[in-house]
């Protein structure tokens, strides 16, 4: 298969192009253009003025949001197949996030005028892309919960809860969670580093959490064990 064929074989897969007919897909695979982005590169800044597209072709992106000290929120991580940069390109504000590689990226990007264009001639992609930022919007109304209604504790004992079961490694009747720094379990929790040390060493008292190694151990009722 060509790089032309590749493409469209990747686009037929994508959130956004999906169902669409063959003669369709290679149009559209003609205005894309392709760029790496290295790991620990940013694509862009959060209110940076920018309003091209992108689709993930390989790797890992994060889009963050930092505080004044560098305190980072992850707000979603996004892999192959998966979209970014609609926000602007749809309203034209300024980028909502900023976005980092969290592995060797390959992405395809459009112009705005390109994409806008291919919508209208296209108008399931409207409907494809209205289904993925619900999506969006679900997840993250997820996240809203998990911080108002959540301590730290809650939301490591979640958050790992979540990796375990998406990993699927267990020990001993437990999820085996790699280990990550304190500063970026604090990212993915929306806490700071210090009150993440504290957490973790008070769900370690309460045999919430184990350490293995480069591993936790966390115990699939871990959740009703922290709150009753
Ligand atoms: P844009 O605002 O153009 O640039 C930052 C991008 O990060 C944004 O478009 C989305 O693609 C992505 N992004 C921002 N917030 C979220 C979120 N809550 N969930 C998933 N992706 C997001």
């Amino acid at each position: 298969m060509g790089e032309t064929g590749r493409i469209i074989d990747f686009l037929r897969k994508s959130v956004l192009f999906r169902n669409l007919p063959e003669s369709d897909l290679r149009k559209i695979s003609l205005k894309f253009e392709f760029m790496d982005l290295p790991m620990g590169e940013v694509l862009f800044y959060e209110k940076d003025t920018s309003s091209d597209m992108y689709l993930i072709l390989e790797g890992k992106v994060r889009a963050s949001l930092f505080d004044e000290h560098g305190n980072e929120l992850v707000l979603a991580e996004l892999g192959p197949g998966e979209f970014l940069g609609e926000m602007s390109m749809i309203d034209q504000l300024p980028r909502s996030a900023t976005v980092i590689a969290e592995e060797p990226t390959k992405l395809a990007s459009l112009s705005r005028d390109a994409f806008l264009k291919i919508l209208r001639e296209n108008p399931d992609i409207s409907v494809n892309v209205i289904k993925a930022l619900v999506a969006r919007l679900r997840r993250t109304d997820y996240m809203v919960e998990a911080l108002a209604f959540r301590n730290v504790e809650s939301r490591i004992v979640k958050f790992l809860l979540e990796v375990g079961r998406e990993r699927g490694v267990t020990e001993n009747g437990k999820f085996k969670v790699r280990k990550m720094t304190h500063r970026d379990l604090a990212s993915r929790v929306g806490s700071s580093r210090e009150a993440v040390t504290k957490a973790l060493k008070a769900l370690n008292f309460k045999g919430v959490i184990e350490d293995s190694g480069n591993f936790w151990l966390v115990s699939p009722n871990a959740e009703e064990e922290i709150d009753p």
